[in-house]
């Protein structure tokens, strides 16, 4: 065929694929809502468990409703006894996303509820992975520095919880509460890959552990989720004496990408960005790094700059860019930011899972199936002739 295929829609920006009723973006105006809720009320007022809840269940709880699901939450259980036995014989450079990404498989095989596809079991088991995932990432840190893994503390909050199994030391309120509201900025994102390929996967019927596996593949990608610890690679990289502005311009002129900056549907500032820099600035001063954030402001302000002179004024921080700091000064590994953002994004998948499964949004589940333009070799309706293989040159 000869003919030159027009694709239209490269990458479906702007299609609408499904209804939802869990998240809204406006990109051009810099508006993200969970639940008709913003995103700047949430995460100056709600913790990440009332925002699991919110999602999940479509409203905010009440106090006895948020006590109940932090309960559910704590009392999910450990994880079953052979997936650690099976953390212990993965390599121990194996990177954490992989390890999720092996790990949510064993979980499902001891979910009792797997094959129970109502509204109800699978919101038991959105709650057990919510619970479970931190775990899974915790325990794997431990264990790969030789260390067992640590049981869950009920008087701890999920984040409190989640950085004393990983950490081995109750965290100060502060930082809790930092984690927290990281957790809450990250909890959704309406049809971003990792949520469009869970809703995907489970359009087939799949289980939910099954989409889950595939929200965390996609969130793994440099492009998606992966982009904050490459933003922290970048910082490492740059030493004091570089000049940020020409270092940016070469970024750009050999067709690199500065992380952390642009997306997909925002045309403006990330609102979650907004949140993270003014918390990245505190946290540079309590922790005495502000050389670290100065940094990132320098790059960003660069970065503008060079973008402004190519017309490509709608590349701004994403929620990528400022997240880096926030979880190097809490004293995260780079390579667990990217395992950080699942243990948030959960709460959004498994609520967008159970939309898709119960077609709550729309008029009926429907199994996706788009189409692509055939742009390959072809020979007409009576195919190519196949030649035996002692003809082919
Ligand atoms: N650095 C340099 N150039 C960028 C850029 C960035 N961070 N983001 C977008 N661009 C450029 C592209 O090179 C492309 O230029 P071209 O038209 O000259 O080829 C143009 O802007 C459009 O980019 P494209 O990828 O086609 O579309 P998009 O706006 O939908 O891209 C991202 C969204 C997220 C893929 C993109 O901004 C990006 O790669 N960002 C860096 C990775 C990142 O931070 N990801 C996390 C997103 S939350």
């Amino acid at each position: 065929m000869t003919e030159t295929v027009n694709v239209k829609n490269i990458g479906l920006r702007g299609v609408t694929v499904a209804d939802t009723k869990v998240s809204f973006i406006d990109g051009s105006k810099g508006v993200l809502a969970y639940r008709g809720y913003l995103i700047e009320d949430l995460a100056r007022n709600a913790t990440f468990p009332e925002v699991a809840f919110l999602l999940l269940h479509g409203g905010l709880p009440n106090g006895e409703q948020l006590d109940d699901f932090e309960r559910q939450l704590q009392e999910a259980g450990e994880l079953p006894a052979y997936l650690y036995e099976s953390l212990t014989h993965y390599p121990v450079d194996a990177g954490p996303m992989d390890v999720l990404q092996a790990g949510v498989p064993l979980l499902a095989m001891a979910d009792p509820e797997l094959r129970d596809d109502t509204r109800e079991a699978n919101v038991r088991k959105a709650v057990r992975l919510v619970a479970r995932i931190p775990m899974l990432v915790a325990a794997w840190h431990r264990i790969r520095q030789g260390l067992e893994p640590l049981p869950v503390d009920t008087s701890l909050s999920h984040a409190a919880n989640f950085l004393w199994q990983l950490q081995g030391a109750k965290p100060s309120a502060e930082m809790a509460h930092i984690l927290d509201t990281c957790l809450v900025l990250h909890a959704d994102h309406t049809f971003n890959a990792s949520t469009f390929s869970c809703r995907q996967v489970v359009s087939t019927r799949a289980h939910i552990y099954a989409g889950v596996t595939a929200g965390l593949g996609a969130l793994s990608g440099s492009l998606h989720g992966g982009a904050n610890a490459l933003v922290m690679k970048m910082l490492l990289s740059l030493s004091e004496e570089e000049d940020i502005d020409a270092w940016v311009k070469e970024q750009l002129e050999q067709g690199e990408r500065i992380m952390g900056m642009g997306h997909a549907v925002y045309k403006t500032m990330d609102p979650r960005a907004k949140f993270l820099k003014e918390m990245a600035r505190d946290l540079g001063k309590a922790t005495s790094q502000e050389k670290l954030v100065e940094l990132s402001i320098q790059i960003e302000q660069a970065a503008l700059a060079e973008f402004e002179k190519r017309g490509k004024t709608e590349i701004k921080p994403n929620v990528d860019f400022y997240s880096a700091s926030v979880y190097h000064l809490m004293g995260i590994p780079t390579d667990l930011m990217t395992p950080i953002f699942a243990i948030s994004r959960i709460a959004g998948w498994v609520a967008h899972i159970i939309e898709e499964k119960t077609g709550e949004a729309q008029v009926k589940p429907a199994l996706y199936r788009p189409k692509a333009e055939y742009v390959g070799q072809y020979c007409g309706l009576m195919g190519c002739s196949f030649e035996p293989i002692e003809k082919r040159e």
